[in-house]
């Protein structure tokens, strides 16, 4: 296994059915081995800098209805809010002044934010904070509208593709969604020029090792300039509210392996890490992740984004709490990094 590893390392690729063996039957030495070299790897390139991102949820309303998600739309339970472009300038003003320089704007599919109004809110951004970086995370959108999101002054996009299978895509999606659909538009974002972010869940209702090389096999053909996985996490009011959560053992795992993969990618210790595990965020580091995305929404809609149970919205999570974050990764030898913390991709070629 370490021998794959090691191949891994050196070539950033392997057939399908490497990847297929290497997840099916990784031991935590392997896994102690992958997250040495992804570290390694890490550090090469970052040195010992973690690049710190506000999080800010604008709406909780959703269009769509995926079946594992909180906020899905025939969630009859969930407290809808949104989030007014003066309350967002509120945010990202407390956020600049505690040191961010990039803002993640994620929320639901809402078609109350046209894109005339989410143009408006971005350019409004760009204008108070000229020094910061704008990430969407809005979902699916046509070309148009996200060229126009570009040309506003938005800097990157996320999209996870959820899963690379279109069979498995079936099975987490009502029939109004495809997997082939996401695909076409991550290729737009790269086409239009965002650094553009995808992933996937780990332990998602009915992966299987196979769809989890697929999906590593399908970023090495998308190579996007990030990278967000974390694991599933059953949400109570959803279909898959009985399946049980994702391995973190196995999260860290394949985050070493797209860390040797892809070893200049911005990548994640997501908040799904770090809801499962109290330091899931600094396993996620020593993995070989180099991002961290604490909460800077309005306090008091903070409980509603719930994608799934018991997220943590308060404590380390919140960008509040930073000085206690700098102190947790100064124990384990990392650093915050105060700049838009660009890919290293984009750097070059600017
Ligand atoms: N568990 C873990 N992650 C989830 N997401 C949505 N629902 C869940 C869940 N139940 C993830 C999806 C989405 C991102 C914003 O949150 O991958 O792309």
């Amino acid at each position: 296994m370490n021998r794959l590893i090691d191949r891994l390392a050196a070539v950033h690729t392997l057939s399908k059915a490497d990847f297929v063996q290497l997840i099916s039957s990784f031991t935590p030495e392997t896994a102690a081995y992958a997250a040495e070299c992804a570290r390694k790897t890490a550090q090469a390139v970052f040195k010992n800098k973690i690049y710190i991102r506000g999080l800010i949820e604008l709406t909780n309303f959703c269009r769509n209805d995926c079946y594992y998600c909180g906020i899905r739309r025939s969630n009859c339970h969930a407290q809808r809010y949104r989030l007014e472009k003066e309350e967002i300038l509120c945010c990202t003003a407390e956020g600049y002044e505690l040191g961010f320089r990039t803002f993640v704007l994620q929320g639901g599919e809402d078609p109350y934010y046209t894109t005339q109004y989410m143009t408006d809110i971005i350019s409004s951004i760009k204008q108070q904070h000229p020094d910061c970086a704008i990430t969407l995370s809005v979902g699916e959108q046509s070309k148009d509208t996200y060229q126009a999101y570009f040309d506003a002054g938005a800097d990157r996009y996320l999209l996870r593709h959820e899963t690379a299978d279109e069979m498995h895509y079936s099975r987490l999606h009502p029939t109004e969604l495809s997997g082939a659909h996401r695909k076409q538009c991550l290729r737009w974002l790269k086409e239009i020029g965002f650094q553009t972010g995808s992933g996937f869940m780990v332990g998602s209702p009915f992966q299987t090792p196979e769809n989890l090389a697929d999906d590593l096999l399908f970023l090495a053909d998308l190579k996007p300039e990030m990278i967000g996985i974390g694991p599933f996490i059953p949400h109570h009011d959803t279909p898959f509210a009985q399946v049980p959560h994702g391995s973190v053992e196995l999260t860290l795992f394949l985050l070493s392996l797209l860390r040797l993969m892809f070893p200049d990618v911005l990548l994640p210790a997501t908040t799904a890490l770090g809801t499962l595990d109290p330091i899931g965020r600094e396993k996620g580091i020593l993995a070989g992740a180099n991002v961290v995305m604490p909460n800077l929404s309005p306090q008091a809609v903070r409980n509603k984004y719930m994608l799934y149970d018991n997220k943590l919205a308060t404590g380390m999570e919140s960008a509040q709490h930073i000085a206690d974050l700098r102190a947790r990764f100064d124990k384990i030898g990392y650093e915050i990094q105060v700049d838009r913390g660009d890919s290293p991709r984009i750097k070059m070629s600017n």
